[in-house]
């Protein structure tokens, strides 16, 4: 933050979902990641102006008789003692106690369009600041987003957070096992669904990390299809994307089954192709290459792959550069992965794509979907989705495959969906 600084950093509030139902309390990222305190409501002040706390903690006060209704809350006491602040008053106090907060900060490290009434209430301080400058106030010369230091602190995982992922990626493991074995025609998807987010809350996953996806058929083409509610059919494959959330870290997985038990005919030969894909990236994933370099490896080997089958036709140099291949493949190959499922960080360096370092987490995963529409498909192949997708960190010497245990390799998935409870 550098001196005579001070940022505001604002958690999560409880969402109105209809009537006077709350979504399920979900704490800010960034919020979680410097303070750990999981109630809603909250606001951390960090200060490097001489004489001030270092760390304020705003948050809702010990009260009886709401916490018979919402449960238990650590109040100001609570926030001194468990969660490190040096000091800690009443949410309800902040806009009231902020031109104090502010006061002798040269630089306001504040995320606008996040809170209204907070952005409101510190472009009011700052001008009454401006206005005082005869008795030596003024305001800050710079305001900057702490969210340009926060994310790129959150790209780069510790070895705890690393342990996490471990844990998160192993519950979707289980879960997608679960899911494996209860594949059968006639099932609907949201069956499928219910076993996967039986595992993630029997492991104590907070729950999916994103809503799951669970398509069948021609489903698989549809990139976010989240509704889940129409029957397997034999001889179609079911794309599962779905990992848990577990102490706020997100795992994000993605296979490909097929409902019959058995891969065949065009659906094998797509995934035949993906697969070899994305072998080949993981492969690739060592740190000094860049996410793009990934994807211009998986979209060549899609490429000469649906050269092979018939779904384009022509050089696979010239379709790569005419981006023929965003036909079938319209999404990229990698995404940071942490406390978001689509992580922070940038992906870039001024004009150049981000090297891979250790600690950072990503993605691969590529996919084919032909729509049940596309006329222009071989009709063989129409209605066929396919991703897969594992989660992956780069080590010093190369990389880690966090969810490598889920089988992907066609014989290891057919024994896996086989396989007795
Ligand atoms: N499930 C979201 C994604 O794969 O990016
Ligand atoms: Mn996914
Ligand atoms: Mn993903």
């Amino acid at each position: 933050m550098g001196p005579d600084a001070v940022a505001i950093v604002s958690g999560a509030r409880v969402i109105n979902r209809s009537g006077d139902t709350s979504y399920r309390f979900r704490q800010d990222s960034d919020f979680w990641y410097l303070t750990g305190f999981d109630h809603p409501d909250a606001t951390a002040i960090l200060s490097t102006v001489p004489g001030r706390p270092a760390y304020s903690l705003f948050v809702q006060p010990r009260d009886r008789a709401a916490e018979v209704w919402t449960g238990y809350r650590p109040g100001m006491e609570g926030a001194q003692s468990n969660y490190g602040a040096d000091e800690a008053a009443d949410s309800a106090e902040l806009l009231a106690r902020l031109p104090g907060l502010v006061e002798g900060a040269a630089r306001l490290y504040h995320a606008f369009g996040r809170r209204p009434d907070l952005d409101q209430k510190l472009i009011e301080i700052q001008d009454a600041l401006r206005l005082q400058s005869r008795r030596g106030a003024s305001p800050a010369a710079e305001w900057v987003d702490p969210r340009s230091i926060v994310h790129e602190m959150r790209l780069f995982k510790s070895s705890d957070e690393i342990e996490l992922m471990r844990t998160a990626a192993d519950i979707s493991r289980e879960a997608h096992s679960e899911a494996a074995r209860h594949i059968a025609p006639g099932r609907y998807e949201y069956e499928i669904e219910a076993t996967l987010d039986w595992v993630f809350r029997r492991r104590g996953a907070w729950g999916p990390a994103y809503s799951s996806i669970v398509a069948g058929g021609p489903n698989a083409a549809v990139l976010h299809y989240v509704t889940n509610d129409q029957p397997l059919r034999a001889g179609d494959l079911l794309l599962i994307d779905a990992g848990c959330e577990y102490q706020s870290y997100a795992s994000d997985v993605t296979r490909t089954y097929p409902v019959g038990g058995h891969f065949e005919g065009p659906g094998r030969a797509l995934y035949d192709v993906v697969l070899t894909a994305q072998q080949a990236a993981i492969a690739k994933a060592v740190p000094g290459t860049n996410l793009p370099a990934l994807h211009d490896l998986t979209s060549r080997i899609l490429v000469e792959g649906m050269v092979e089958l018939g779904l384009l036709a022509g050089d696979v140099d010239e379709l790569i550069q005419s981006e023929a291949h965003r036909r079938y493949y319209m999404h990229g190959t990698s995404h940071w992965l942490g406390l978001d499922v689509h992580d922070t960080g940038r992906y870039t360096d001024g004009e150049k794509p981000r090297t891979l370092e250790p600690g950072m987490v990503f993605t691969v995963e590529p996919g084919l979907y032909i729509s049940e529409h596309d006329e222009t498909a071989p009709e063989a192949f129409r209605g066929i989705g396919v991703r897969i997708e594992d989660d992956l960190v780069i080590t010093p010497e190369g990389s880690e495959n966090l969810t490598e245990a889920i089988p992907k390799r066609p014989a290891d998935v057919e024994a896996w969906m086989s396989a007795s409870p």
